[in-house]
């Protein structure tokens, strides 16, 4: 039985390797809702509605999408989306140690949630946003790791 799941993150900016685990997640699920976390407090590069507008960009064309804004508890965005499901990306076992700990504490906060990893293409398993933000402010070629349009909005960004 397929299900709704919600892919959270703070896609500052969003990359490929986001892309790819949502378009290997669409295979599974019915709908993916791509949650986009509002921190009031931690600085971002992207304002909430450029990252916004950046995810709608990469992922024009792909059904079943949706993507929202949240500044909640994960687990109480997922109950508001009636989702059952978390998707987490991991990229190499040193991501393993957070995730399991922020899974198994959203278990313990929404014991009928689930999550579940994925594990994206090998050729993104070294991209963060933070790199592919550092690549681009010293103006590094970044053309396999985001698509062209974040390319352009990260060049603008840093004046280039
Ligand atoms: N490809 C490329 N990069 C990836 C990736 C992938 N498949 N998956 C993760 N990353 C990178 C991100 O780009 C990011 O890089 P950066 O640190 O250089 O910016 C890094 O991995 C961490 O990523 P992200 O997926 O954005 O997660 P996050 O740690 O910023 O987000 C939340 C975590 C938003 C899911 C979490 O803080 C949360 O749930 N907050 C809500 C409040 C809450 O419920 N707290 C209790 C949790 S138990």
């Amino acid at each position: 039985m397929k299900k709704t799941a919600v892919y959270p993150g703070t896609f500052d900016p969003v990359t490929n390797g986001h892309i790819d685990i949502i378009k290997r997640g669409i295979k599974i699920f019915n709908k993916i809702i791509v949650a986009v976390m509002f921190h009031p407090k931690k600085s971002t590069l992207f304002s909430l509605e450029e990252r916004i507008f950046m995810l709608e960009h990469s992922l024009k064309g792909l059904k079943n999408i949706k993507i929202e804004p949240f500044d909640e508890l994960l687990v109480d965005f997922v109950k508001k989306k009636n989702a059952q499901v978390v998707i987490r990306g991991v990229r190499a076992i040193s991501d393993f140690d957070y995730e399991f700990q922020m899974a198994l504490m959203n278990r313990q906060l929404a014991n009928d949630i689930e999550t579940i990893f994925m594990i994206p293409n090998g050729i993104y398993s070294y991209l963060s946003s933070s790199l592919v933000k550092e690549i681009a402010q010293y103006g590094g070629n970044i053309d396999t790791l985001v698509p062209m349009f974040i390319k352009n909005q990260l060049q603008r960004k840093f004046k280039l």
